[in-house]
């Protein structure tokens, strides 16, 4: 036995805890997986240049991302049904979040809804949606995150239409065949701790946010039916000029990875970017975050916000995000694998691991403020 360290520790935790649907689809990527390969290899092959006797007595890992003051350049992502795999799971990360500081974004296929993510958190939180075919929807949503206090919406663009995810295919996740039926059945009944915890005291599992939307829905079969008939392949910036006149508050486009994008963008008049490949969940062979960013970074790093995700799983990634031009980061997988893996408590020491990382990598890098990160402290050779 021993105790969980990493972001790696926690997934292996969270794998004994899932049925291997859930886990799968948590941990798995399009394709044959390759970006999602990338955007940790990426990040394990950046050096940081060490520096020795800089005055480190006072270094502070804080940042501001979006106007908000956060204890780390460091949100969590948005991840849809979060409350499948850990018990009302976004709304405890909220919580979590918000006691180490930083902010915590609900996806709006979560399992919660907006207002028990609202009544966990005392600090209001972001909220991501996708463009829907039903535009009277995406108002409709859009008003009830305004009204429990969102102020920072994540519109996420890299979703035209679901990727190709084989893992989940191999699983039966979605279809309706008995042998698929039977293949999912089995791999819950082989945990029966996930059984309690989550499907029976984590009730009800529907998707928190389109209960409006999908009245009368009762299952989650029901809530994606409606769900995937929502996708909207036909979405251009003219919407995003229609959401700019109907949000009131901070717009952050994720899933920006070509500088021309990220140009039309501050076109457009968003607050910020994510650059972002969905954790390589939707086009395989795509470039990681992390090399996308600085081509990025160099278009429209003074004209706007500039947040990147994909394979940060250390508080040294984070240092590495920042030092290619990247105001703060969101992490997906890992807040969930140490939320499922080992509850609110895992997910609070993961965080502050990260933190304790994000501080020695300043100190031995001689950079005392989050600000002053940049490139020079990367080594070149
Ligand atoms: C996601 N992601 C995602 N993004 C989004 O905008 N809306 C969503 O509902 C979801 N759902 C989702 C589910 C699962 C299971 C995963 C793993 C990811 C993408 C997420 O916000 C983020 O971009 C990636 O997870 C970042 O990569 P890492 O940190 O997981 O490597």
């Amino acid at each position: 036995m021993s105790l969980p360290a990493t972001a790696a520790d926690y997934r292996a935790l969270a794998r004994r805890r899932l049925p291997r649907f859930l886990f799968d689809y948590l941990d798995g990527g399009a394709g044959d997986e390759r970006t999602l390969a990338a955007n940790v290899d990426d990040f394990a092959g950046i050096r940081i240049r060490q520096r020795v006797l800089v005055d480190a007595s006072r270094v502070d890992t804080g940042a501001v991302l979006l106007g908000e003051s956060c204890a780390l350049p460091l949100a969590l992502a948005p991840v849809g049904l979060a409350g499948m795999m850990a018990r009302r799971g976004e709304a405890r990360a909220a919580r979590v979040a918000e006691a180490i500081g930083v902010p915590f974004t609900l996806s709006t296929v979560g399992i919660c809804p907006l207002a028990e993510v609202a009544a966990a958190r005392g600090a209001p939180f972001w909220f991501q949606i996708y463009m829907l075919r039903d535009r009277g929807a995406v108002e409709a949503i859009l008003d009830a995150a305004w009204a429990v206090g969102c102020r920072t919406l994540v519109f996420t663009v890299d979703l035209p239409l679901p990727g190709p995810r084989h893992r989940d295919t191999r699983n039966g996740l979605g279809a309706a065949g008995l042998k698929a039926r039977l293949l999912r059945v089995a791999q819950v009944l082989a945990r029966p701790r996930w059984i309690r915890d989550v499907a029976l005291r984590g009730r009800p599992l529907r998707f928190g946010c389109l209960e409006a939307q999908v009245p009368g829905a009762r299952s989650l079969d029901a809530f994606k039916a409606w769900v995937d008939t929502q996708f909207d392949p036909g979405v251009t910036w003219r919407d995003i000029a229609w959401l700019r006149a109907r949000w009131r508050g901070k717009i952050l486009l994720k899933g920006i990875l070509d500088a021309d994008d990220a140009r039309a963008a501050v076109d457009a008049g968003v607050e910020g970017v994510v650059v972002s490949n969905h954790g390589g969940r939707q086009l395989d062979s795509v470039a990681s975050g992390i090399r996308a960013l600085p081509k990025i970074v160099a278009a429209v790093g003074d004209a706007t916000e500039i947040l990147v995700d994909g394979g940060v799983r250390s508080g040294t990634d984070l240092f590495k995000a920042l030092a290619l031009g990247a105001r703060g980061a969101l992490v997906g997988r890992p807040w969930i694998w140490a939320l499922a893996g080992a509850g609110e408590t895992g997910l609070r020491d993961w965080l502050d691991t990260l933190q304790c990382e994000l501080r020695l990598t300043m100190t031995l890098a001689g950079v005392t403020r989050t600000a002053d990160i940049d490139v020079s402290h990367l080594d070149s050779d």
